[in-house]
């Protein structure tokens, strides 16, 4: 018999991408879908053969077969629904943002901390092949000192669910942000932002939020990088793109204008001796393409084709489909983390005190944007001292 664990997939918009993920991990036995729509349930159930489907979270927490949840419902039930999963005695993945407020993010961590139970916020930038390169550059040195960062999120939301009116940018910043917070190991002190443009009434919604698009510079704790981040829901007319650029002292790399094509990397070049009797002056730098890689050698043999684009041959016996594998190849690797830590008994990489922080610092953005660029000071979350 497995002893492996059983998790349930909370939300199958997004979700239904990590279904056959953690099917396929071999760590997991059994896997449950849960949403509220019965039409969505079927679906997702018939195409990967899950027997188990609930429309009711409750009966999920309440059923001891099932040790964690990956919560993917819309952002306002990831507070409540991990706060009830962390009581229930269940490990929590959640997707971002941990909470859209500071006193859940505070209840988050006592509820986790009481739980013995582990708690996971599923930042998808952090593990995207993109991301994995700059790391790898910057701890082998090939980067130099970070001096600059600019992270950026734009994508319209006009025609999403009504739940997305007037979403604060800020509130999502996440993908933005949390590349140079790992990068630099620490979190944000404080926190100017401003809101710029102004929504149309009806994309205001029930929010109370009137920008649609938010900037902010973040000052860290114990490092000189001040990370600029722009968040933007609506009225910017460009396709998506969610990235970032990290600037260093040696070499930098910059996202691409054009989403899914390959980042640049820009090496400087020593001053010429001969430079002055040509005129120029200032350093050159060399213009190449980064080098990415999927991670595959960290992953278990049977998740790595869940990195790229992959076939799914459907349970109930259809003609084979074809799934792309969205966010820079991170789902296999978040999974994978996710779960290890479960067996582990560790906390995993982006745990409580972490996500606190990457999300905290977007909360706290916000805030200012709204009191018109007041400096805004982040709670600090971590018990040793930086
Ligand atoms: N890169 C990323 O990390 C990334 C990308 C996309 C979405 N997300 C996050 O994932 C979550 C889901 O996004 P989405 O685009 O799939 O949203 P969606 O609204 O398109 O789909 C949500 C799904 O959850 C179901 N649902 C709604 N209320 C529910 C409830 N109370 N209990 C259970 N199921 C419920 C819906 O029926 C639907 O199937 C959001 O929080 C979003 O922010 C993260």
């Amino acid at each position: 018999m497995s002893t492996g664990l059983n998790i349930a997939v909370v939300g199958l918009g997004f979700g239904e991408a990590f279904v056959p993920i953690y099917q396929a991990h071999p760590d997991v036995n059994q896997v449950a879908l849960v949403d509220i729509s019965t039409e969505r349930l079927e679906r997702v159930g018939d195409l990967y053969g899950v027997d188990a489907r609930f429309t009711s979270y409750e009966d999920v927490l309440a059923d001891r077969t099932w040790d964690a949840v990956h919560i993917l419902a819309p952002v306002s039930f990831h507070a409540n629904y991990t706060l009830a999963a962390l009581r229930a005695g269940k490990h929590v993945a959640c997707a971002v943002p941990m909470a859209t407020d500071l006193d859940d993010i505070d209840e988050i961590l006592e509820a986790q901390a009481a739980s013995g139970t582990q708690y996971m916020m599923m930042e998808t930038s952090v593990y995207a092949r993109e991301f994995r390169a700059v790391e790898n550059m910057y701890r082998a040195g090939t980067l130099g000192e970070l001096t600059l960062y600019k992270g950026v999120h734009i994508q319209n939301l006009d025609g999403y669910p009504p739940y997305w009116l007037g979403f604060p940018p800020m509130q999502y910043i996440t993908h933005a942000l949390s590349p140079a917070l790992k990068l630099t190991g620490t979190g944000v002190q404080d926190v100017v932002a401003y809101g710029t443009g102004r929504l149309d009434e009806d994309q205001i919604g029930q929010s109370g939020n009137v920008f649609p698009t938010e900037v902010g510079l973040f000052r860290l704790a114990g490092h000189d990088l001040v990370p600029e981040v722009t968040m933007s829901f609506f009225k910017a007319a460009r396709p998506y793109i969610e990235g970032f650029s990290a600037y260093g002292s040696k070499a930098s790399v910059e996202w691409p204008v054009v989403e899914k094509e390959t980042p640049l990397l820009y090496e400087l070049q020593d001053l010429d001796p001969d430079q002055a009797d040509t005129g120029l002056r200032g350093r050159r730098s060399h213009t190449g393409q980064l080098e990415v890689d999927n991670g595959t050698e960290l992953l278990p043999e049977s998740l790595r084709r869940f990195v790229e684009r992959y076939e799914v041959r459907p349970a109930d016996g259809g003609a084979p489909l074809w799934k792309s594998a969205e966010h820079g190849g991170s789902h296999p690797h978040l999974v994978d983390e996710f779960v290890s830590s479960i067996v582990a008994g560790r906390a995993p990489e982006v745990g409580p005190v972490t996500s606190a922080e990457w999300t905290a610092a977007g909360i706290c953005a916000h805030e200012s944007a709204v009191n018109g660029g007041e400096r805004v000071v982040v709670p600090q979350y971590r018990s040793n001292p930086r």
